[in-house]
């Protein structure tokens, strides 16, 4: 079997990682077209260095743009390369322009589709995500779904003869780094003022629906200054940009500003905090598999599994521009008790990897 596997942005990377290594052991042929989406190397290269992924066959250098620009930009540069490729499938990840336009671009070539982490749903239709992942989905052939809610929401929209339950890739890879980074004993690397010893959050925010709005972004901003606790904040150039474009300073009271993590290092920041500030789906999930509390600055979750017994909290709108109502949600202890594993048994890459084979 030879698969063609479309990624771009920095949570396609971890989530190709198992993938790669699966297809690899199964001995199948193994093409990683990256599209150019992200191009800083604390976004990109790290992960592929890092998490032991080949480097990519195909690099389409396509980089930032509107959404019609960037994703029209990857759909017209992989005519190409899946016409010369013809693979028996086109994997695409998550819910980025890339997905998307790789989804359009294999359904026109009549190739077939197959969709890592279909079934996602927000419901808010202003998220970009949501608008990639929905005509994703529905151009697919084969909706390789992470969780059970996955799968009632294919159902519910007639997709459920494509679906297939296999897990979540991103227990595999999150599980493998947290045993290996606890194994060489590592410590958080932190910026200068924040002592690994003693508590900290640590935050992201980067989705545009956050940093696109010049108020929400101050208020955000207002919000992770005045926590009682230090805030790390590995800072995504869309933060840096737009802050500096509405005149917002991020560095200020609790909050220390630094580069954007490889993946190894945000495992072990997120072992070493006492709690996650974010806007970032993997994130939320990377808190819950972690065991700290997660802040969500956001009213939805994809995610909703992480909600239960509070392991996750929303921020919904009112309260988000009202940072004083929601610094306390942020610095609160774990619940006690043990987590469900609602997202499988870190073992789901190779069922990929199976379920393609199956179908190719
Ligand atoms: C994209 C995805 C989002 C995913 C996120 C992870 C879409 C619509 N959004 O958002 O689903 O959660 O990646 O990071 O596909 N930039 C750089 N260097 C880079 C990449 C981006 O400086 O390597 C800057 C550019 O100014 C660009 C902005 O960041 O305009 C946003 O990048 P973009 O790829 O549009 O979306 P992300 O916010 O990264």
């Amino acid at each position: 079997m030879k698969v063609v596997s479309i990624v771009g942005a920095r949570p396609q990377l971890v989530k190709l990682a198992p993938v790669a290594e699966a297809l690899d052991r199964s001995g199948h042929r193994h093409v990683i077209v990256h599209t150019g989406q992200h191009y800083d190397a604390g976004l990109s290269d790290v992960f592929f260095s890092g998490l032991g992924i080949p480097a990519p066959d195909v690099h389409l250098g396509v980089g930032s743009g509107s959404h019609g620009v960037q994703t029209g930009g990857v759909l017209a540069a992989l005519d190409p390369v899946l016409a010369a490729e013809r693979p028996d499938w086109v994997l695409v990840y998550g819910d980025t322009n890339s997905t998307l336009a790789g989804a359009v671009a294999a359904v026109k070539l009549h190739l077939p589709v197959a969709h890592l982490e279909a079934g996602l749903r927000s419901f808010n239709r202003r998220m970009p995500e949501e608008h990639n992942r929905v005509l994703t989905d529905h151009a697919a052939d084969l909706l390789l779904a992470p969780t059970e809610e996955a799968v009632r929401h294919l159902t519910a929209e007639g997709l459920a003869e494509r679906a297939e339950l296999v897990g979540d890739v991103m227990v595999d890879v999150c599980l493998r780094v947290r045993d290996a980074v606890r194994s060489e004993g590592r410590a958080p690397v932190l910026p200068d003022g924040v002592d690994p010893a003693r508590p900290y959050l640590l935050a992201t925010v980067h989705r545009a629906e956050n940093t696109d709005d010049p108020k929400r972004l101050a208020a955000i901003a207002d919000a992770l200054a005045g926590l009682p606790l230090p805030v790390v904040l590995p800072a995504h150039p869309r933060l840096l940009a737009r802050a500096e474009e509405h005149g917002v300073q991020l560095a200020r009271g609790a909050v220390r500003v630094a580069s954007p993590l490889p993946y190894a290092e945000l495992v072990t920041a997120v072992l070493g905090a006492a709690g996650v500030v974010t806007d970032s789906g993997g994130l939320q999930k990377e808190a819950y598999l972690l065991g700290r509390p997660c802040t969500t600055l956001r009213p939805e979750t994809e995610w909703p599994e992480t909600l239960a017994e509070g392991w996750n909290v929303l921020v919904p709108d009112p309260q988000l521009l009202a940072p004083a109502a929601w610094a306390a949600v942020a610095v609160r202890p774990a619940p006690e008790g043990p987590r469900a594993a609602p997202y499988g048994d870190g073992r789901a890459a190779g069922r990929v990897a199976r379920v393609l084979a199956e179908r190719a």
